[in-house]
């Protein structure tokens, strides 16, 4: 049944208009004046809100606004005296659908109402899909043919509804937080939230604070109560990421929700249940980390029920292509531009080069290729260049600069790459003279072997 509210300070038009709704089988709510609406709208969801624009004390006005806050979703309708049409449309301009003007007739406010509810169910249904949209893309985004890839994405599809905690582990930028909202949007925890955090990033008691939440006068700073990640994340999955880098304490901690699904806040008293799918994730061999006593078995054992292990991207090289035509396209959406070709000796480096950095690497090194396209070919130089963080003598020449976008960029690899290619291009110029090479690049010859030794440039002579 769909629930009203009539908000009139006129008795006998509250009345009128509670009949007729429950008569026609609403759930109806009806309140003298904006104050005790607007303390209403803070507890009860309500499907549709009636209100007089004029009332003493608080207004129509503020009754939409806080309905707009409290439940976007909720229709408002307003009604105003026959001579006060400005107000009407100020506040359809606010959010109000549609605004009714005294005296008005019986089937006249029905027919409003059914259309105004009907607009709603429709916009609910609309958010619905478009979560269901966002989650079957967020699995279409993880790709990769290989036999291992494949054999991952058959765990995911399999564990994603069972409650089984899963451990990621592979080197950085391998997917593994893609993999771990892979899980999340498949399962059918999928509508719930999905909480990510950063193990490594903050210190100890901060770490613990985020994660289990804090008592005011707790430690200085804490001056309200505040509610930890995992109660956040309550009815949905918890994203524990380099798990490997937590200290002994936040260990015991973690061990306890896992084994019991409750824990305390910081300077609490209580113990406070939760219902969360925990995925964790780590770029160190953890196995390692255990035989030498820097990470608990037992907590190695209660995370590692669901092992997925990602190998590196130099081990299937077999996905590079795959991968390569899903960011060219991706980017090229985003930009608005047409999708570059590849030539068949660009692709070859692409295969050959050994991407420490992983998936992430050939993501960005795609996004530089998409940025700077012009609509020829990809060569192999070109992409030699964008290898090696240099910008091609052609793109210098057009005068281009490295592009930012959302993603960001890598300054200081950037910085690097540009640094490291002049030291090599001053050695030569200079027949690995050293002294000679420094004064090419204005350096000292101080500082100069100071960054031959950074980038382990090795050879020449004084
Ligand atoms: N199989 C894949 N298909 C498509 N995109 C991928 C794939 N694997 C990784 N990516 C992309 O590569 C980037 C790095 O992935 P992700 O952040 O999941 O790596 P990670 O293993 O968590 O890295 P780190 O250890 O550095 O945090 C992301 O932008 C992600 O979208
Ligand atoms: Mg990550």
């Amino acid at each position: 049944m769909e629930k009203i509210l009539v908000v009139d300070d006129e008795p006998s038009l509250r009345d009128v208009l509670s009949i007729m709704l429950k008569r026609t089988g609403y759930e109806v709510t009806s309140v003298a004046d904006g104050e005790e609406a607007v303390e209403l709208l803070h507890k009860e969801i309500f499907d549709l809100v009636i209100t007089d624009l004029r009332m003493p004390k608080v207004g129509g006005m503020e009754v939409l606004k806080a309905v707009k806050s409290a439940s976007p979703e909720t229709v408002v309708l307003v009604i105003t005296a026959f001579a006060s049409a400005d107000s009407a449309v100020e506040a359809m301009k606010q959010g109000a659908y549609d605004y009714l003007t005294k005296p008005f007739q019986v089937d006249e406010v029905q027919l409003i109402i059914r259309n105004a509810l009907e607009k709603r169910r429709l916009t609910t249904e609309n958010i619905l899909l478009k979560r269901e949209m966002a989650s079957q893309s967020s699995f279409a985004q993880l790709v990769g043919q290989s036999d291992a890839m494949q054999k991952v994405f058959e765990i995911v599809r399999k564990v994603a509804d069972s409650k089984s905690n899963v451990l990621i582990c592979g080197e950085s930028g391998t997917g593994k937080e893609l993999v771990a909202r892979a899980i999340h949007y498949n399962s059918a925890r999928s509508t719930m939230p999905f909480v990510a955090v950063n193990c490594s990033a903050v210190p100890e008691t901060l770490l613990e604070s985020e994660l289990f939440g804090h008592m005011k006068g707790s430690f200085t700073g804490a001056i309200s109560n505040k509610a930890g990640l995992f109660e956040v994340a309550n009815g949905g999955t918890i994203f524990l990421d380099e798990i490997g880098d937590t200290t002994p304490t936040i260990q015991v901690k973690l061990l306890r929700v896992i084994q019991e699904r409750e824990f305390r806040r910081v300077g609490g008293s209580q113990d406070v249940k939760v219902d969360v799918r925990i995925v964790a994730a780590t770029n160190k061999d953890l196995e390692k980390a255990v035989a030498d006593g820097s990470f608990r078995e037992d907590l190695y054992y209660r995370l590692d029920v669901i092992p997925i292990r990602l190998p590196p991207l130099r081990l299937r090289s077999g996905d590079i292509p795959l991968l390569v035509s899903h960011f060219l396209e991706k980017f090229s959406k985003e930009s608005g531009k047409p999708v570059p070709v590849l030539s068949s000796d660009a692709m070859h480096v692409l295969l050959a080069h050994e991407w420490r950095g992983n998936v992430r690497e050939l993501e960005n090194l795609i996004e530089r290729v998409v940025a700077f396209s012009t609509g020829g070919t990809v060569t192999d130089t070109d992409v030699q260049g964008w290898l090696h963080r240099t910008v091609s003598p052609q793109q210098q020449q057009a005068g281009v600069p490295v592009d930012l976008t959302d993603e960001g960029v890598d300054l200081e690899g950037l910085v690097n790459g540009i640094e490291k290619d002049l030291l090599l291009k001053a050695l030569e110029r200079s027949k690995w003279v050293k002294k000679k090479a420094a004064r090419l690049l204005r350096l000292n010859t101080r500082s100069f072997r100071y960054r031959l030794e950074k980038y382990a440039i090795k050879g020449g002579r004084d």
